[in-house]
C-alpha cells in the first residue's frame, strides 16, 4: 500500500506516497452524529453550533516553510472532488439530519487558476438548481481572495473565511515563503468585509529571528486589522520535524534538536527583548486560560443564538481590548529596559505579574458577571 511506513524485521521501510486522482471515487465519509461539530464559537462568526465537518478536495500548492501540511502531499497541487460530487454529499446530509452548516477543512478551498475558477462557478449553480439552504466557512490563502468568487459563494451561504495572514512584516512573510504581500492581506480582508463575509485570521505573531523593532511593527499591524482574535496575539512558530524553517533556523544558528521525531523543535530568540516578551505572553495565556473554559461552558449552556450573539459580541469587544492592553503595556515596558540588566528584567516582570493578576481578578469578575446580569447563564 502507498504512503505508509512500517518496521519490516526491524528495518524501517517506506512506500512512497501515491495521491489518489479521482476522489468522487472514494465513498463518502460514515457520519454519527454524536460527534458532529460542536465547538466554542465564542469569538468567532463561523457557523452553527452543530455543523458537519467537509473536504471539498486535498492539497495546497503553497510552500509555506512552516507548514507541516505540504509534507503530506507530493506532489503539491490540489486535487478537487466534482462539484456535483461534493453538492450530492451536501444534500445528503442537510435532507438526513436536517443541519445546514459546514465548515470546510480543506487547505485552500479553491485557487485561481481556471479549474479552480469553473469549479466554484459549477458548485454555486448547483446549490441554486438544487435550492439547498446552508450556511458554511471555508480556508483561503489571501492571494486567491477576488471580488467575483467571494460574492457568487456568499449568495449561496458563505459566512467566514480563515486566511492565513502570518504577519505584518513582510521580511518575515518572505522568510515564511508565504507567496503574499502586506497589502494583499489587507485587500483580501477588505474584499471579505465589503462581501459581509467575516475574516477570521490566523497569525504567528512570534517569530525568532524577529527584532523588537519587528515585533512592535506587528503587532500594530496586527491591531489595526480591526478582527484579530486572542489566538492572533500569542500564536508562535512551531518549527515540525522537516518542515523548511528548520534549515532557516539551523543558518540563524538558532535551532535547537529535538530529541524525537515526533517533538516540535525548540529554538534560541535572535533578540532577547522578543525572548522575554515571549515567555511573559506565555504566562499570560496561561493565567487567562483557566476563564476562557468558564466562558465556553457559558457558551455550551444555552442554545438561545439571540443571547449568545449578545453575550459573544460583548464578549468579543472586551477580550480585544483587554489583550491589546496588555500587549501594548508589555511592548512598552520591555522597550524602555537594558537588557543586560538582569535586575532591572526580574523587577520588571515582579510589576507585571502584578499587572497579569489584577487584568485576571478584572476578567474574572467579569465573566461572573454574566451569571448576574442580563444573560442568566448557570454556569
Ligand atoms: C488558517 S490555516 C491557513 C489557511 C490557508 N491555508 C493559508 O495558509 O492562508 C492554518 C494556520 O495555522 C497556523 N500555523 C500553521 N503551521 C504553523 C506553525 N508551524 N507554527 C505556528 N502556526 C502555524 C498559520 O497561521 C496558518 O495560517
Ligand atoms: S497556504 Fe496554508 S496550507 Fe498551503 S502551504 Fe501555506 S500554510 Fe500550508
Amino acid at each position: 500500500m502507498s504512503g505508509i511506513a512500517y518496521l519490516n524485521q526491524g528495518v524501517l521501510s517506506v512506500n512512497p506516497p501515491n495521491r489518489i486522482m479521482n476522489l468522487d471515487k472514494l465513498p463518502f465519509p460514515v457520519r454519527n452524529i454524536e460527534y458532529l461539530g460542536n465547538i466554542s464559537s465564542i469569538g468567532t462568526d463561523k457557523v452553527g453550533k452543530r455543523f458537519f465537518r467537509m473536504l471539498a478536495g486535498r492539497g495546497c500548492y503553497g510552500k509555506c516553510s512552516f507548514c507541516s501540511i505540504i509534507r503530506f502531499y507530493a506532489p503539491k497541487y490540489r486535487i478537487y472532488r466534482s462539484p456535483q460530487n461534493v453538492v450530492g454529499e451536501i444534500e445528503q446530509l442537510v435532507n438526513k439530519y436536517g443541519i445546514n452548516d459546514f465548515l470546510f477543512n480543506d487547505e485552500i478551498f479553491y485557487e485561481i487558476s481556471k479549474k479552480g475558477q469553473m469549479w466554484i462557478q459549477q458548485f454555486v449553480e448547483l446549490i441554486k438548481q438544487k435550492e439547498i439552504k446552508i450556511s458554511f466557512a471555508i480556508e483561503m490563502r489571501a492571494n486567491d481572495i477576488r471580488h467575483e468568487e467571494i460574492s457568487l459563494l456568499k449568495s449561496v451561504g458563505l459566512k467566514c473565511v480563515s486566511l492565513g495572514v502570518e504577519s505584518g512584516i513582510q521580511r518575515v512573510l518572505d522568510e515564511m515563503n508565504k507567496g503574499c504581500t502586506i497589502q494583499q492581506n489587507r485587500d483580501a480582508i477588505d474584499i471579505l468585509k465589503q462581501n459581509d463575509v467575516t475574516p477570521l485570521i490566523s497569525f504567528i505573531a512570534i517569530i525568532p529571528t524577529m527584532s523588537f523593532k519587528e515585533l512592535k511593527d506587528n503587532y500594530k499591524f496586527l491591531f489595526s486589522l480591526n478582527c484579530f482574535i486572542e489566538e492572533n496575539v500569542y500564536n508562535k512558530l512551531n518549527i515540525y520535524s522537516n518542515c523548511e524553517y528548520k534549515n532557516i533556523l539551523e543558518k540563524w544558528n538558532l535551532l535547537i534538536e529535538g530529541s524525537s521525531f515526533y517533538e516540535r523543535h525548540g529554538y534560541n530568540f535572535y533578540d532577547p527583548k522578543v525572548e522575554l516578551f515571549s515567555s511573559i505572553i506565555e504566562d499570560v495565556r496561561v493565567v487567562f486560560s483557566a476563564h476562557k473554559k468558564k466562558l465556553i461552558a457559558i457558551d455550551s449552556k444555552t442554545d438561545n443564538s439571540e443571547i449568545l450573539n449578545k453575550f459573544q459580541g460583548e464578549w468579543v469587544k472586551f477580550n480585544e481590548q483587554l489583550w491589546m492592553n496588555i500587549t501594548n503595556v508589555l511592548i512598552e515596558a520591555i522597550d524602555n529596559i537594558d537588557i543586560n540588566n538582569i535586575e532591572g528584567i526580574k523587577s520588571m516582570e515582579k510589576i507585571y505579574f502584578k499587572f497579569i493578576n489584577t487584568q485576571s481578578d478584572f476578567l474574572h469578575n467579569y465573566i461572573d458577571s454574566f451569571n448576574n446580569r442580563k444573560y442568566n447563564f448557570y454556569v
